[in-house]
């Protein structure tokens, strides 16, 4: 598929009627579509999409087609002779129980459920399965009455009542017209946990999430999440809820995160449960996020959604901006942010130096399932931040007005939102544009000199694409302020502005500063303002300044980074060449106060004193040697602690606090961050007595983050307590699935020398269900991220990965795929990694079963 090759419908549909009728060994479905020539098309046959579809009927204007009237294929159903208005009548056979690819319709423990984006309406019945074809849908569900008691699809409940033979019925219509992948039905014997919310017009909503019998109470925290979204959508956007209830379904079995359907979400139940007792805290603030998305999706998505797919960043990097926006507001500004840059730059960047590397509006795709990618959302969400930046909160409120105005109840694109942030800005996007049609990080490169005579100081400015040296340059917004010799902000400009917004859109730049008394110290890309890569040239000195004095809380971290990365490179060089290490004097003196620095907030704390991610530094390294790098940061980790140990040891009691009851506040989460930072780092000394800490920290832990934390102390160890706490873990929180998850996946993730061994026993594990998504992403997916176990030098690892993909590729080609981007970055590689991970992927190559999702990769990655 091109994005060049669109071309509207050639029929609109003006009603959608369905009817489910479910059994315990399948489903019927019929639909009624109403078509009506769509005047803007050219021409053209009446062609529905389908995919393993058994067809039992098809009437066209109530008249019974034969074989001869109509044309089938494995994918289509081509129907010639159509006149200006149409009702197709379809019968379909679906058996949910056995569809393990979990698109289309399917069933999750005793549940049915849904999940149609993009492609997973066509597996349900024959139909027009593109966005920009929008419809009102009435639904029609009927079921044994004992076995699904709660019948659920979009809009609201019109009707429901008895049938004969212990079933019975409820009918949903949706006055929004939606296209057929927010479509969503769920039927099952479900618990409720119920709720309201007023909007800002005093419209009472219902709010419903659903679950499993025995799990609403882990739903409370996403329920609190949700009122907290609404009212945030409100107040930041201008946007109310327009129906009168809400309902989110938690599932067990669910290849992605969550999923928007028109007032049905739908939910990974790792997505939506939180506890104190089995969830850290990250995760709290995770599951927030993903209900704010999926609502922010009402009208970012829903209300407004994509033309065709090759848009999807126009509902998801704009829905990603927004739930980033509000984790801010709610949460620490800074520590948000600092969260949000390291995922991109260790995922996104990876993905732009990769051969999959796309813009985040893709000109071509194989499977579009591939595309929902970190360049997609995250990427996504920083050109709609530098949108923001660029025009300023007011103006893109404004904008944002525009767009919901303009566009609402439209299937549209890209070039439509910017258009509006054009319009209502009176802007010239012209150039901007090129980021949506730009794949590659930009590379920055900052210098800058003052000059004591004229008072000036000039910084220059110049970008290039690395990776992708074709590219022309970007419109970069560029937040800047100035440190003087004391740490006071310095005035920019005559109004006396400490912080300006520069326009960086040219390959090289120059911007003078006048009146500067004294040679300033830049903070450059404050809040991280382009996702770029930059090189500046201060000296250490500079960047030991900006992390004591910048105001820009995001930078002072940064600087902290750059310091900790220069010293990581310099010791991975030193690995690669059987050099001696560098001793970390630099990183000693750095952070030697952090730890009892009485202005530092813990959470900031732990972020400083944490290092940067091995896929970071994986992407700043050419080649990349995996296992270098990995004993680089263990080698700087166990420096750090021996150095500061005992302001580390201060640390763990300073922060160690009886968690409260109820959910965590921020200021548990930061102690909690702290002290465990602490511990993890002291772990490195492998010593008796914080072997001791760390089983006592286990066996008193009354929530998770302690718990875990404290187990990962024995985690790359043979020490005795590592089996008993294992063991201890697995019997306390038996049967609960996604805790039962954690257990797989640190047990992949260790860094013991028979790792195989131990993948071979887990795999044999009574609760080694591989048709469960999360299950195989916690055993295949923290595999992949095992430095030590992946990387093997004999070629095991990546042999063994290659196995596993093919296994899950049998039933579940989106997991499959997803575990096959552990190899993107296979050509970056030095040897003996890059030729062992080329042979993993053509032993994949050469395959005839592979789905279209894991061939795309492959075929990409082999180039
Ligand atoms: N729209 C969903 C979300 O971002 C994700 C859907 C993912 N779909 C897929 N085919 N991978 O909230
Ligand atoms: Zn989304």
């Amino acid at each position: 598929m091109k994005r060049v090759d669109y071309l509207p419908p050639a029929y609109l549909l003006d009603q959608v009627e369905l009817t489910f009728q479910i059994f315990a060994t399948h489903t019927l479905v019929s639909s009624h579509l109403s078509f009506r020539k769509n005047p803007e098309a050219t021409a053209g046959a009446l062609i529905l999409d389908g995919d393993g579809l058994t067809t039992l009927s098809v009437r066209l204007d109530g008249k019974l087609l034969g074989a001869a009237d109509y044309q089938l294929t494995p994918t289509t159903l081509t129907i010639g002779g159509v006149g200006e208005k149409a009702l197709l009548e379809v019968l379909t056979r679906v058996d949910p129980a056995a569809n393990k690819a979990l698109s289309g319709l399917y069933q999750s423990s005793t549940m049915l459920c849904t999940q149609c984006e993009s492609e997973g309406f066509r597996r349900i019945t024959w139909f027009p399965d593109r966005p920009d074809v929008m419809a009102p849908y009435r639904v029609r569900l009927e079921a044994e009455k004992s076995d699904c008691p709660v019948l659920l699809s979009n809009g609201n409940r019109v009707e429901s009542g008895d049938l004969s033979e212990g079933r019975h019925f409820a009918v949903w219509e949706d006055p929004f017209r939606k296209p057929s992948y927010l479509f969503a039905l769920v039927a099952g014997d479900l618990e409720l946990l119920h709720d309201t919310f007023t909007t800002a017009s005093g419209r009472k909503v219902d709010l419903s999430i659903y679950t499993e019998h025995g799990s609403g109470s882990r739903c409370v925290w996403a329920m609190e999440s949700l009122k907290r979204a609404m009212k945030w959508d409100e107040q930041a956007y201008g946007r109310e809820y327009d129906l009168d209830v809400f309902h989110i379904v938690a599932v067990s079995d669910f290849n992605m995160g969550a999923m928007e359907n028109k007032s049905l979400n739908i939910f990974n139940t790792s997505a939506v449960f939180a506890s104190q007792e089995k969830t850290v805290d990250q995760a709290f603030i995770g599951v927030e996020a993903i209900v704010a998305h999926e609502y922010f999706h009402n009208w970012t998505g829903n209300r407004i959604t994509c033309r065709d797919w090759f848009q999807l960043t126009l509902k998801e990097g704009l829905t990603v901006f927004r739930d980033q926006s509000f984790t801010q507001d709610l949460h620490s500004r800074a520590g948000s942010r600092i969260d949000d840059v390291t995922v991109l730059r260790s995922a996104q960047f990876a993905e732009d130096q990769s051969p999959m590397a796309h813009p985040i509006r893709p000109e071509e795709y194989e499977a579009i399932d591939n595309f929902y990618t970190v360049t997609v959302y995250e990427k996504g969400a920083e050109v709609i931040g530098m949108l923001k930046t660029f025009l300023g909160p007011p103006t893109y409120r404004k904008a944002t007005d525009l767009y919901f105005d303009r566009h609402d109840g439209q299937a549209v694109t890209c070039e439509d939102f910017v258009k509006c942030m054009e319009d209502a800005s009176g802007r010239d996007l012209t150039q901007f544009r090129r980021w949506y049609s730009q794949a590659g990080t930009p590379l920055a490169k900052a210098r800058s000199v003052h000059e004591a005579a004229t008072k000036t100081w000039t910084l220059t400015l110049a970008q290039s694409f690395p990776t992708h040296p074709a590219n022309l340059p970007v419109p970069m917004p560029v937040r800047l302020g100035l440190l003087g010799a004391d740490g006071r902000e310095l005035p920019l400009n005559a109004a006396g502005d400490t912080e300006v917004v520069l326009t960086f859109d040219r390959a090289e730049q120059t911007f003078v500063f006048a009146n500067v008394d004294e040679p300033p110290v830049p903070s450059l890309f404050r809040h991280f303002s382009a996702p770029i890569r930059l090189e500046t040239d201060l000296t250490d000195a500079d960047l030991a300044f900006l992390l004591a004095h910048d105001t820009d809380g995001f930078n002072r971290h940064e600087s902290g980074f750059t310091l900790k990365k220069q010293d990581l490179l310099a010791r991975i060089e030193a690995q690669k060449g059987g050099r001696p290490s560098p001793k970390t004097g630099l990183l000693v003196d750095l952070l030697g106060g952090v730890p009892g620095d009485p202005k530092l907030s813990p959470d900031l704390k732990a972020r400083l004193l944490s290092l940067p991610t091995q896929s970071y530094l994986e992407q700043v390294c050419d080649p990349v040697d995996p296992l270098a790098i990995d004993r680089a940061l263990a080698q700087t980790r166990l420096e750090l602690a021996k150095a500061l140990q005992p302001g580390l040891r201060a640390a763990y009691s300073a922060h160690h606090r009886v968690a409260g009851a109820g959910f965590p506040t921020d200021a548990e989460m930061a102690d909690r961050a702290m002290k465990n930072l602490a511990l993890g780092l002291l772990g490195e000394l492998r010593t008796e007595d914080v072997y001791d800490l760390a089983a006592t920290q286990y066996r008193a832990a009354t929530n998770m983050t302690d718990r875990l934390a404290a187990l990962r102390v024995f985690r790359d160890t043979d020490r005795p307590e590592r089996a008993e706490l294992l063991d201890d873990f697995y019997r306390r929180f038996r049967g609960d699935k996604l805790v039962i998850d954690t257990w797989f996946a640190f047990q992949s993730s260790a860094d013991v020398p028979r790792i195989l061994e131990q993948m071979a026993l887990l795999e044999q594990h009574s609760d080694c269900e591989l048709t469960n998504p999360n299950r195989v992403r916690a055993l295949y997916g923290s595999f992949g991220r095992n430095t030590t176990g992946f990387h093997r030098v004999d070629g095991e690892g990546y042999r063994y990965q290659a196995r596993a993909i093919v296994k899950i590729d049998a039933f579940n080609p989106q997991i499959a795929a997803g575990l096959t981007r552990v190899f993107q970055g296979w050509k970056r590689c030095a040897e003996p990694y890059l030729s062992l991970q080329k042979a993993a992927l053509e032993s994949l190559a050469a395959r005839a079963d592979l789905s279209a999702n894991v061939a795309e990769l492959v075929g990409k990655y082999l180039g």
